[in-house]
């Protein structure tokens, strides 16, 4: 690869969410996740060896990236660094496609696209497996960022530590669920905590958590069922439930951590009128107030209408299941 690889890879959304670490360093989640990989906003990531530099050069459309987020990337780096015996500095550009502003995370494609390119660039020989596991320690959802359409990632056991959480494809027939995901985004507000410490915060003082924890492995073990059986309904319910179960978590916390704002609210009525009129949508948050509705591909542009109406003046856009990361000719 001459010491240069470009990788791009694409956002996941959990039907079934990560939320809790048990180990912070190697960001270990407390329990098993599932997400469908997106068809829009990939990132695309270039990394280069550069040999006399002293420092990484990282930097997000064309504009240097600083502090925190820097930080992660060199970390990153180092990580890979120490695994293929190599001190050589890198220059890191990313582009991203996520309208600025969207709310949407982009870590998740952004650390998939990185451990992809960076691998390649290092001249590491990891098949989809490893690459998932590396891609979680730049961030959790990453690892299932890998892969295209449906992913599971394996919170994996103490035992086996690293090497047992890493994500792996969900046999879905895609055609038959012809699913959509219609993301509604919603005026941010005040701008909130991080999901880093709103997780931490969580799992150290809400009592909810691991009632929720417990009941998220039935929704995995219902989830990949209904996946099985193509069943569109079913998969909206289980997902709704559990996300709802996991912002009730965060809302017991102390403090309270509420990604939920008046226009989530009101975006999550239009759901259910939506299913009223024998629509079938349903609803999944993350860490902020956007909304993404689950429904048929069939029926995502009568969604989105509706969705639209709900937030006047917030975007909506429409994405289907999309493919796994992959390195680019250069
Ligand atoms: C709510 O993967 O961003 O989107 O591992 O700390 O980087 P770190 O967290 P991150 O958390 C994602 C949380 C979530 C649910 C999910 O994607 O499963």
């Amino acid at each position: 690869t001459g010491g240069s690889a470009t990788a791009v890879a694409h956002p996941n959304i959990a039907l079934i969410k990560y939320w809790g670490k048990r180990d912070e360093q190697l960001l270990l989640p407390r329990t098993d996740s599932l997400s469908m990989t997106l068809d829009i906003f990939p990132t695309t990531t270039r990394v280069r060896l550069v040999p006399e530099a002293e420092h990484d050069e990282v930097s997000l459309g064309g504009a240097p990236l600083e502090g925190e987020a820097r930080r992660r990337v060199v970390a990153f780096l180092d990580l890979v660094r120490e695994r293929a015996g190599s001190d050589r500095r890198a220059v890191v550009e990313t582009e991203n496609t996520v309208p600025t502003g969207a709310g949407l995370a982009s870590s998740a494609s952004g650390f998939a696209a990185l451990a992809m390119a960076a691998a390649a660039a290092y001249g590491l020989d990891q098949d989809a497996t490893a690459l998932s596991r590396l891609a979680r320690r730049g961030s959790g959802s990453a690892s299932r960022s890998i892969f295209g359409d449906f992913a599971i990632w394996h919170a994996g056991t103490d035992e086996d530590g690293d090497l047992g959480s890493y994500a792996e494809p969900v046999p879905v027939d895609v055609g038959e669920l012809d699913p959509a995901l219609v993301i509604a985004v919603v005026n941010a507000g005040p701008k909130a905590v991080s999901s880093r410490e709103a997780m931490r915060r969580t799992v150290d003082t809400s009592p909810l958590y691991e009632p929720w924890a417990v009941s998220s492995k039935d929704d995995l073990a219902d989830m990949r069922e209904a996946l099985r059986r193509a069943d569109l309904e079913a998969v909206g319910e289980i997902a709704e439930r559990n996300a709802l179960g996991m912002h009730a978590t965060m809302l017991a916390a102390r403090p309270a951590v509420r990604y939920l704002s008046a226009p989530t609210l009101t975006v999550l009525d239009s759901v259910l009128q939506l299913r009223r009129d024998g629509v079938p949508a349903y609803a999944t948050m993350d860490a902020g107030p956007n909304v993404k509705v689950l429904c048929r591909r069939a029926d995502a542009e009568r969604v989105a209408g509706v969705v639209r109406g709900a937030v006047p003046g917030g975007a909506v856009h429409i994405a289907g299941p999309g493919p796994g990361a992959r390195l680019l000719d250069e």
